[in-house]
């Protein structure tokens, strides 16, 4: 191996109730660490659990070179641990990367790593129906400089969390036609932290109106949907399963991604395309039954129960036989080995 990873375990193990975890609180007993320097990846080790020791000066405090990605793995119906799409999460890892100036992680380092830590930690790995383990790939730029400059020393790291259910409720959210999530030739197709940290500010005044989250419009016009919160936005309306086309400021989700592959091959009418807030509120006004829901690693399938649309509030259907559980069903029966995989997209230890 061109990359070989050291290992040192803990000591004394831990053996947690992953159960009342809330979601992103503890980490597991191990992490993933190299380094990036003199143009090369060097020192790739698992370890315990640590701090780091970074510089008041590194570049991503003060700059945001900042980038990462959120994965999931699975314990199977035969007891088997699977990392779901680890091919997808390395392009799109890859790609933000590219647009934040960042070097690339060699393919074959990403997944010995993903393998030998999820490997270590496996007990970690939730056996449950909604349980998984969270995979964190993720790097920063620690170049001690306070000059603006693209960074020239990063760390690479993947850290692991048990998941369960993301939001416990279907979601209230508004139309947000003030702030943007991303704008055109923005960074918005990029999982880069600043997309996460520029949305609080928007975030945080829908929810003091009540709302859980927003629903993102595009910046230049403020009447296409773009995304819904951290998730891309998905509805089942007329017997068709419709999501905005990605753009330059939608994020190419990978939970999207495999929505969509799994409602085609299932026979049903599949839309990207751009959705105006004209046409859901017409939809609404019509007395149409829609589903709305946020789709994302982390919260799989978030139902929406309800949208407001400037002043007005309409119910979406959040009934058991909606469609996006179908859906949801038939995604948790792939990664568990329930349903074959057709796609390729299990990646079993
Ligand atoms: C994910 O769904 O994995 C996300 O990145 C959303 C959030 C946890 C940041």
């Amino acid at each position: 191996m061109e990359y070989p990873i050291s290992i040192t375990p803990q000591t004394v193990r831990t053996v947690t109730d992953t159960k009342s975890i809330p979601f992103g609180k503890v980490p597991t007993e191990h992490m993933f660490i190299a380094e990036y320097r003199d143009g090369q990846w060097q020192n790739a080790r698992i370890t315990p659990f640590h701090d780091l020791t970074l510089s008041p000066m590194a570049l991503c405090l003060h700059y945001g070179q900042t980038v990462f990605e959120g994965m999931k793995a699975f314990v199977m119906e035969d007891s088997r641990i699977n990392i779901f799409r680890i091919d997808k999460h390395y392009d799109r890892f890859c790609k933000s990367l590219d647009r934040m100036c960042m070097p690339r992680v060699p393919k074959e380092l990403f997944t010995e790593a993903m393998h030998q830590l999820v490997q270590l930690d496996s007990k970690w790995v939730p056996d449950e129906a909604d349980g998984s383990l969270y995979l964190r790939p993720f790097m920063i730029a620690t170049e001690d400089r306070i000059g603006v400059k693209i960074g020239e020393e990063y760390l690479f790291m993947i850290v692991a969390s048990p998941a369960y259910q993301y939001y416990a409720n279907p979601l209230k959210i508004k139309v947000e036609t003030e702030f943007s999530r991303a704008a055109d030739g923005g960074t918005g197709t990029a999982k880069c932290g600043g997309n996460y940290g520029g949305a609080f500010y928007p975030t945080q005044l829908a929810k003091e109106q009540g709302f859980d989250q927003v629903l993102w419009t595009d910046s230049r016009t403020h009447t296409l949907i773009e995304e819904s919160g951290t998730m891309n936005a998905m509805f089942y309306i007329d017997n068709t399963l419709l999501t905005p086309a990605l753009s330059g400021s939608i994020l190419d989700g990978v939970t999207r991604d495999s929505l969509l592959a799994i409602a085609r091959e299932k026979g049903m009418k599949v839309e990207e395309r751009p959705i105006s807030i004209a046409e859901l509120k017409a939809a609404f006004e019509a007395g149409k039954r829609v589903e709305a829901f946020g789709a994302g690693t982390a919260a799989v399938i978030a139902p929406i129960a309800s949208i407001t649309i400037g002043d007005k509030a309409y119910d979406c259907y959040v009934g058991e036989d909606a469609t996006m559980f179908t859906l949801k069903k038939a995604l948790y029966d792939i990664r568990t080995g329930v349903a074959p995989d057709t796609h390729k997209w299990n990646y079993i230890l």
